[in-house]
């Protein structure tokens, strides 16, 4: 036997316990009130960032950082679910774990997974804390449709190209005519970049340069596309997730507006996203969104919703759910116009439920605030805020919130997805905010329209259905 099968021999076993283990976790997680219905999390145990996702052979792939060990950050490790409409997915068996005494010892952190000559490949992040580069850029290959993985016997790309850096990571690739470029956090207390290589076969990688540089920290989880006319890069250097619209010529990002927030919910509920060009061609992203329920329960993140970003007419980004989410909705109640005065909380009753869609438009005041409240879901019981604040030009949920301006006369069309102790909320098709939230009765939040002037509003409600 070959050192090479030895490793994915051995990888094999490893993986096989790794299922079990968070086999043996999932009753117990799947009994956790606060644990999202429609918003896809990992059987059970920890999840962070979405890795490769991929569209192959009719089907959409998703991976996933995972500890399959534990509720917390460790063991990274490959999850993996399967979806034929995006909405509804079905879990596999996990896909890479770290082998023991292999390159990736410590870690296989976050990448891409891309099908070449009809194969698919994952390239991830190896880590191996013996190593003077600890983390490099290492593949992996199946012939069994994307179940079975095969290590290559060494990382594709050993070594950062001016010697050891301590962040070298999340590749992420994309093919040019015959080529493939590969985007790729680089960072040290010297440099914050994106870097780039390029490569025809995915094994045999060349150092191209740096496509951006102009970081205040380490810029995790790359991702670079066309989008329209222009190109979105966007990074999640630990805080707020990123990005800016611009130009990218000869392997050079050129930003052409402010970096901003992808979501004003910050890193907190929304972090290190990954896209996907849907069969459509419509660009797609996932976020992970972060924590559990009580710290017992052995589950932790989960994904956010799809994503469809795209430009608007003026150039700016546009961001709203995939329309494939409308297939779970099930029972609707409208809560017709409201007239919302001063002072005045209107509640909408009987929410269908437990998961639940809002939709509502509401005619706002150029100086005043209007939104939703849920009952007792804020810190120590008080009620949690959902507020668009005209004078301000702002959404806001709680203490978390970011600029969000609309045009004098336009209404505020809001979507809200309540999905147990996760919370999505879509602004005009032009803001994303993702929080998390404990309500009362996760099954039955309650909920009211709000304003502090005159509003005017029109709210419907739908059930989703659990996936
Ligand atoms: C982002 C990140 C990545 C890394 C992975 C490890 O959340 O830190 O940079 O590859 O998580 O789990």
């Amino acid at each position: 036997m070959t050192p090479t099968d030895a490793l994915n021999r051995e990888h094999q076993q490893y993986r096989a316990s790794a299922d079990q283990c968070v086999a043996a976790a999932a009753w117990l997680a799947s009994r956790d009130p606060l644990r999202p219905r429609y918003h896809l999390t990992p059987p059970a145990q920890w999840m962070n960032d979405p890795n490769g996702p991929v569209f192959f052979d009719g089907e959409y792939h998703l991976f996933y950082q995972h500890n399959p060990y534990g509720s917390v950050w460790g063991n990274m490790s490959w999850g993996h679910a399967v979806s034929t409409d995006l909405v509804r997915w079905k879990h596999l068996p996990i896909a890479l774990v770290p082998n023991p005494e292999g390159y990736d010892r410590a870690g296989v952190y976050s990448g891409c997974c891309v099908d070449h000559e009809g194969i698919p490949h994952i390239l991830y992040t190896a880590v191996d804390h013996q190593a003077a580069q600890q983390q490099t850029q290492a593949l992996a290959y199946s012939h069994d449709r994307l179940i079975t993985w095969t290590k290559a016997p060494q990382p594709v790309i050993p070594n950062a190209p001016d010697g050891p850096v301590p962040d070298f990571r999340d590749p992420f690739c994309w093919r040019e005519g015959d080529t493939w470029n590969m985007a790729l956090c680089h960072a040290s207390t010297a440099t914050k970049s994106v870097v780039r290589y390029t490569s025809k076969d995915l094994r045999q990688w060349e150092y191209r340069g740096v496509i951006y540089d102009q970081f205040s920290n380490v810029p995790e989880c790359p991702n670079l596309f066309p989008l329209g006319d222009k190109w979105l890069l966007t990074v999640s250097p630990y805080g707020d997730v990123i990005y800016a619209l611009g130009d990218y010529r000869d392997g050079q990002f050129l930003p052409q507006g402010p970096w901003q927030a992808l979501d004003l919910g910050g890193s907190a509920a929304f972090y290190a996203p990954n896209t996907l060009f849907d069969l459509s061609g419509q660009k797609m992203m996932w976020g992970w969104v972060r924590g559990g329920g009580s710290p017992q329960s052995p589950w932790n993140g989960c994904f956010s919703l799809p994503r469809v970003l795209d430009l608007a007419n003026d150039k700016t980004l546009t961001i709203h759910p995939h329309a494939a989410l409308t297939s779970l909705r099930g029972a609707k109640r409208e809560y017709g116009n409201l007239q919302l005065d001063a002072g005045v909380r209107v509640p909408l009753p009987e929410l269908p439920g437990p998961g639940t869609e809002l939709t509502g438009t509401f005619k706002v005041g150029e100086m005043s605030r209007c939104g939703l409240e849920i009952a007792g879901a804020g810190p120590e019981g008080k009620p949690l805020t959902i507020t668009y604040d005209a004078a301000k030009g702002r959404l806001s949920c709680g203490t978390a919130g970011g600029t969000f301006r609309l045009p004098v006369g336009e209404r505020l069309e809001l979507r809200v997805f309540l999905d147990r102790s996760v919370l999505e909320i879509y602004a005009n098709s032009r803001a994303a905010l993702t929080a998390r939230f404990h309500p009362k009765n996760p099954a039955r939040p309650e909920l009211f329209a709000w304003s502090d002037g005159e509003s005017l509003a029109h709210l419907t409600a739908w059930a989703l259905a659990d996936i």
